[in-house]
């Protein structure tokens, strides 16, 4: 049995826990010959790297990547590329506080995985959570900085816009913003805001959630597969197999159900170059499970951060109720830090299924079909 891997032919092992030495991933089936430095990767990992303001844990991790195997000099250009063979890549554990977890270590927090572990195991790394930890996310963000190499032309970029009850303002979205704010929010307006809002949560010793949209441009039509493979399928599992998340849409989502059919259909017009033109793209760029060409959009939904300071009624492992109130290093909205590992797991999925169609249909067909085809 293994629960630690995804993808068919990208395919991501991840390994390690919150408190361990190290933790890491495995990344097989990525193509030969693509330039990969370790330097590209780490600037993905310093987007999800905690302590980086006051909005976020203040655990100091450096998330230093190493690449432990998978590369090789070209010969040829002398650039740093990818082998063919198993890229592992490695990230040291340095700023671990493991007494603060001493409380934990028989009381279950309420809205975290203390007491599913315990019941399935019998037994769970309390430490930091364990492999419970996002700590393990660290991995993904690395495998997506690989993965965004495979697909030529694709772009992989996501945005905070929904923390709590409070939405961004759509028509001020600016993707230049993102990265200019501890929120990664497009709206700049919106992201002043949320410093007070979120200081006021985080000093009452509560937590909040938060909303982030993933979209992807420059996706090949044709990725994808109908029924059991479906684009759309593996990019809601992929998301939510992100820590916190409890919901995922595509699209238009959960409001294509108010939509009528006149609104929900993308109408098709010819480009003048030889392509299709959607007129709307409320199926977020997906049809029958295969891509269309279109972008990607998707979003998901991160609950508010468990551990909290605010005293909560549980029990511990012995079966006595108690009090819990969680002290030590929290994020007080996990979805900041939620918006680069939703776009490295896109990017993994994305490239996963550009690799599964090379490998069965090969090259795309010659569409449009001449006036002669059937
Ligand atoms: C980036 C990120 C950071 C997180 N940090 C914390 C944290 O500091 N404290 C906490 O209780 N949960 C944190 N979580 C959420 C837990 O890992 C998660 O709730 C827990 O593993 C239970 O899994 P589930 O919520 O998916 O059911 C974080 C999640 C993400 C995505």
């Amino acid at each position: 049995m293994s629960f630690n891997t995804f993808g068919h032919m990208f395919r991501v092992t991840t390994f390690g826990e919150s408190h361990g030495p190290a933790i890491g991933c495995v990344v097989d089936g990525c193509p030969p010959a693509l330039p990969l430095t370790e330097a590209e990767i780490q600037h993905h990992l310093d987007r999800r790297r905690p302590g980086q303001s006051r909005f976020t844990t203040q655990r100091r991790e450096p998330d230093a990547v190493r690449i432990v195997s998978g590369i090789f000099q070209d010969p040829a250009s002398g650039a740093q590329v990818t082998t063919g063979t198993p890229i592992a890549l490695l990230i040291d554990n340095v700023d671990q506080r493991s007494k603060d977890y001493a409380d934990i270590a028989s009381k279950y927090r309420p809205g975290h995985a203390d007491y599913a572990y315990d019941v399935k195991y019998g037994l769970r790394d309390y430490r930091g959570g364990g492999r419970s930890s996002a700590r393990e996310t660290a991995a993904r963000v690395a495998a997506g900085a690989v993965a965004r190499k495979v697909v030529p032309g694709l772009s992989v970029r996501a945005a905070l816009v929904q923390m709590g009850t409070e939405t961004i303002d759509r028509t001020r979205w600016d993707w230049d913003e993102v990265d200019n704010n501890p929120f990664f929010c497009p709206d700049a307006e919106k992201a002043k805001f949320f410093e007070g809002y979120l200081d006021a949560i985080r000093k009452s010793g509560s937590s909040v959630g938060a909303v982030i949209e993933v979209v992807a441009d420059g996706v090949p039509p044709g990725l994808g597969a109908p029924i059991y493979g479906k684009l759309d399928a593996d990019i809601a599992a992929a998301l939510m197999s992100i820590n916190a998340v409890k919901g995922v849409e595509i699209g238009a989502g959960f409001a294509a159900a108010t939509l009528t059919g006149e609104a929900n259909s993308d109408e098709m017009r010819m480009g003048n170059d030889g392509r299709p033109i959607f007129l709307s793209n409320q199926a977020g760029g997906i049809l029958g499970g295969i891509s269309t060409g279109q972008q990607i959009v998707a979003r998901f939904a991160v609950k508010p951060t468990s551990s909290i300071l605010a005293p909560r009624a549980s029990i511990d492992r012995h079966g006595r109720e108690t009090e819990i109130s969680t002290k030590g290093r929290h994020d007080p909205c996990v979805g900041i830090r939620a918006v680069p590992i939703g776009e490295a797991m896109l990017a993994c999925v994305i490239a996963d299924h550009y690799l599964r169609q090379r490998g069965q249909v090969g090259a795309p067909p010659s569409w449009p079909f001449p006036p002669s085809a059937p």
